[in-house]
Formats: C-alpha cells, structure tokens, sequence
C-alpha cells in the first residue's frame, strides 16, 4: 500500500511539473505565470479540485507517442472565488504550447458540462498555440466540441475568457462566444489570421501586438472588455468582476449591502448640468456619486467612449449601468457605442441583472460613414435588447432626449420600469435650433423671427413636463435625490415579473 500511495504522489508531481523547468523558466522570462500559479491566483486558497490530471494524448503520428505529458497542456477542475463555486480551465503554455489535442477538448468539455448541470460559470485562461497540428482534424473536432457547448451554455451560465498568451485560428471563437474578454498587455494577442499570413495576403506589414494585442482589442475593435496590465492583476480583477455575477440565470447575483446609505443624498449634482445646452459634462461623475461607494466596475472604457457600461451596486444589488457620455461625441449613439450597449444589456437581462441608464443623448450620429455601416441595422441592436429585456429597467433622464434615441434608450414605451427625468431635460424630437430651421422655414432670412421661435420652442417642448404630462416619465425628481430614487426603485421591483411570447428565439438585427 504504502508503494501504492508513493506511486500515486510521484505521478501527480510529473503532471505539476507541465513541460518542465526549461519551459516554465522561458514562461516565467516572458512575464507570464504557468497555468497553475494563475489557478493559485484566482481561487480561494486551498479549494481548486484538479480533474483529469492523469489524461493523456492518443496521438501515434510525428513521434507523439514518445511524449506524453500527464494533464495534456490544460488544468481543470473547480474551486471558489470568495467562497463562490467556479469551473476553470487554465492552457498550460509549457506543454505543447498549450495547443489542443482531442484529450485537451475532451477535459474542457467535460468541466463545461458539468457547470451546465450544477449551474455555475466557466473561466477560462487561455494560454494556447491554438490546434495541435500533429492532431490534425482529431483536434478540429476537439474545438468545434468546444464551441458547441459555449452557445449552448450563452444565457445559462456566465462564460469568462482571459486571454494570457496566444490565442489565433479559428481558436478565437471559443472566446468570442463567451460573455467577456480580459487580455494582458503585451504578452497576449488574438486574431483569425497572423501577421505572416496578412502579409502575404493583403500586403499589409504589422507585428502580432498591433494586429491583436490588449490594446488592439480593447481600443480598436471592441473585442476585448478590458486590458490589464500584467497576469497578477488580470486576475485579482476578475474575482472582483466575478463577485458581481450570479452563478448562472436561475440565480440572482448575490447582494452584498455596504456601509453606503440609500438616503444618501449628492447636492453637487444639482449643478452637474451646465447652464449651456451644448456644454458637455462628465457623465462618469453621476455614476460614481450615485452608486454604492462610488465603486464602478466599468466594462470597455477605451472603446466607443461615448457610451458608459458596466457593473456597480445599489443598496447591496448589483446593477448593470449603462450611460450616454456627453463627453465625448455629444453622447450620440453610433454603430460601436449601440453594440457595446446592446450586447451589455442582453448580458444583464439574460442573468437577472437590473438595468440602470442615465439619458443624455442628442439623437443618433449622421453621416455617410455611419450610413454605409449600417447604423440603421445595428442601432436597431440597442433597441431591440431593451425591448426585449425582461429585468427591472429605470432610467434617469438628465438633460437630452432626442428623437429615436430618447425612444431607444429604455424608454417608458420599451417596457421601462420607473423613468425618472431631471429638472434640466429636454425630451422633443430634436433640438430647439433644428426644429425651427425645419417647420419655420419660411423665417430662414429673419434671424430676430428664427430667434424669437427658437425660444418659443425650447419653453413649450425642452423640458420634462410635456413628456410628464402623458405619463412617459414617472416623475420629475432633484438630482441630488437620484440615489435614493433608484433604490427604492430597485427595492420595489425586486420580485418584477414579466414575461416574452414564447418563440424558438427572436431575429436580432446582427
Ligand atoms: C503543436 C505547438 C503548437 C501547435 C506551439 N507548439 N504551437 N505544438 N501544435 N499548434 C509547440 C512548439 O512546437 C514548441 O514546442 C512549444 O509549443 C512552444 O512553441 P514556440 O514556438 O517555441 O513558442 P513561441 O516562440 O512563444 O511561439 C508561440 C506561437 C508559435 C506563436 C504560438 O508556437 C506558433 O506559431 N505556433 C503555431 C500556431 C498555429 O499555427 N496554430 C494552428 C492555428 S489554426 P517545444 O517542444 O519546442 O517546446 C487553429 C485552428 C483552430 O488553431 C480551428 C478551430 C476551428
């Protein structure tokens, strides 16, 4: 027995030591940690429970059956973050280069599995020199296995991709079709196709970082969530996002009350509004001083600028906030700032998270540049999402409301909750300067007539009360009351329910 028990410690150290000490120094040298120290990171201390640790490749071709690794370049099991369940995987870049075999997939596949049944998410840190190719169409399989169970688990649990190295090929999909991507600056990078490949193909010459790197992605082309700085931080950072998630979406995210009072009250932002209509004001700073300890967890704060999204709590609940931006673009909605709204919203409404939006918006962006992309298809997104979303919806209007972008963004007709307005909004169709140019053209040459209508314009409809007078907002309300009119909005709402026609599933304009 006691052989026995010698034995079994001997094979788990050789499945601990990955590709070997070579390789886990070249890791260490590339400022990466290996697959099981970020594991060490993420969870609680002490309670990853390892699967498959003993899984080997069946590979015969190029030489494979004379190297096998136990664990076959990936780590999975489940542990806790802050005492909360989680499924891992993490791709050991030390054996094979962290590429997937048939076995690899096999072990993913099989934690996937089981977070669907217990309901729980899935994190995967991804670290991979994407299909093992002496595997050949066995590891394709293995991917496609892979992606199967990301859509089927999409809505049912939360799905978290970290991108801590490579990840190119066809291999991006997998966490394409997950609900948020972290990477790590300068030592991860994702694309369909390689620097050499766009070389030859397009005769384009860029280094992997500017072609998909964290900044790329994070920056250019919304792909990435957010991007860290380093391994250390990139996951003390997800068990913060983590903490704001619920297990899956027959949960609800767990509520942890602070020391923050719902009566709070923010006299600073009586005059958060400038006096000049055209005067931008951060919309950041409402958020921050209306939220539980002004803690915002803010999702893609470098892409499509003009829109806020991310996560923070009220009275203890987690809300998903998302803001027009005045800052930047006036706040207008555009094609990114409309699908990185769009996508938020989906995300909270499938995972019970209620939405909070703060409205400045002066109307969708003009121009051909937004035309030929097709904003009509893809500001249509935005509308759609909160159409259909199910969760406690309020919104706070706090100056503009313009034309189908008042109607989009979570408005009464959508199905809003409570909508609350500011003393100094302004919902009409358009601007008061606009309006007039259009319906008196006749004054086109009188600017004393045009200015005397523009005037006119803006006492009978820049304001809430003719949206107040039909009931399209609940009430018009002090803006250093916002918080305290949120959560009791959120305390009334806590057991809203409201369901959609049943359908195989709706066709969002993609
Ligand atoms: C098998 C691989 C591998 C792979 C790397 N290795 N990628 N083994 N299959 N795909 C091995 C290397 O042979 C090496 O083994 C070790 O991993 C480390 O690789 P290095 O090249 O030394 O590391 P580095 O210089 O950091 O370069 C990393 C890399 C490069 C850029 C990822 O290895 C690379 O280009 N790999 C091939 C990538 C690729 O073309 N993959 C297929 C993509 S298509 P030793 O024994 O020397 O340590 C794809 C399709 C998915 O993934 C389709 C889904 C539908």
């Amino acid at each position: 027995m006691h052989d026995i028990l010698a034995q079994l410690e001997i094979k788990r150290e050789r499945a601990r030591q990955g590709g070997g000490e070579k390789r886990i120094a070249t890791q260490h040298a590339k400022g990466k940690l290996t697959a099981r120290e970020r594991l060490e990171l993420l969870l609680d201390d002490g309670t990853f429970e390892e699967w498959d640790m003993f899984v080997e490749h069946r590979c015969v071709d190029f030489g494979m059956q004379e190297q096998k690794v136990p664990g076959d370049g990936v780590v999975t099991g489940y542990g806790m973050i802050n005492g909360r369940l989680v499924f891992v995987f993490s791709q050991d870049f030390t054996v094979f280069g962290g590429a997937l075999s048939e076995a690899h997939a096999e072990k993913i596949c099989k934690v996937m599995d089981q977070a669907m049944k217990v309901g729980a998410p899935v994190i995967g840190l991804n670290d991979s020199g994407g299909a093992r190719i002496q595997e050949g169409v066995a590891s394709l399989g293995g991917y496609a296995d892979v992606f199967q169970r990301n859509v089927l688990a999409s809505g049912v649990i939360p799905q978290i991709s970290m991108i801590m190295g490579p990840s190119a090929g066809g291999a991006v999909y997998s966490p394409a079709m997950t609900d948020f991507i972290f990477m790590v600056k300068d030592s991860s990078y994702m694309f369909v196709t390689g620097p050499e490949v766009v070389k030859t193909v397009t005769h384009e010459e860029v280094s992997a970082e500017e072609l998909g790197g964290a900044i790329t992605h994070s920056t250019k082309s919304g792909v990435a969530d957010l991007a860290f700085d380093n391994d250390v931080q990139a996951l003390l950072m997800l068990r913060r996002l983590y903490n704001y998630l619920p297990l899956s979406n027959r949960e609800k995210a767990p509520v942890r009350q602070s020391g923050d009072p719902i009566e709070r009250q923010e006299p600073s932002l009586d005059t958060l509004v400038p006096e000049h209509p055209n005067k931008p004001y951060d919309m950041q700073e409402l958020i921050v001083k209306t939220v539980d300890d002004g803690d915002f967890f803010e999702l893609q704060p470098e892409y499509a600028k003009n829109i806020l999204i991310g996560f923070a709590r009220m009275d203890g609940q987690t809300v998903g906030i998302v803001a027009n931006q005045p800052l930047v673009l006036a706040g207008c909605l555009d094609i990114k700032s409309s699908i990185k709204a769009a996508r938020f919203v989906r995300f909270c409404d499938a995972f019970n998270i209620p939405v909070v939006t703060f409205v400045d918006v002066p109307g969708f962006m003009p121009g051909t540049g937004q035309e030929y992309g097709g904003i009509i298809k893809h500001g249509a997104k935005l509308l759609y999402a909160y159409a259909e979303c199910t969760v406690p919806k309020i919104t706070v209007i706090t100056r503009k409301a313009y034309g189908g972008a008042y109607d989009v963004m979570s408005s009464k007709h959508l199905r809003g909750d409570v909508n609350l307005a500011w003393p100094s909004a302004e919902i009409a169709v358009m601007g008061a300067k606009g309006a007039v140019e259009i319906i008196f053209r006749e004054d086109k040459n009188d600017p004393v007539k045009l200015a005397a209508r523009e005037a006119g314009y803006k006492e009978r409809f820049a304001n809430p009360f003719v949206a107040g007078a039909r009931g399209f907002i609940d009430d018009v309300i002090m803006p250093h009351e916002t918080r305290k009119r949120i959560c009791r909005s959120l305390l009334m709402l806590r057991d809203k329910k409201l369901q959609n026609p049943w359908r195989k599933h709706g066709n969002i304009p993609l």
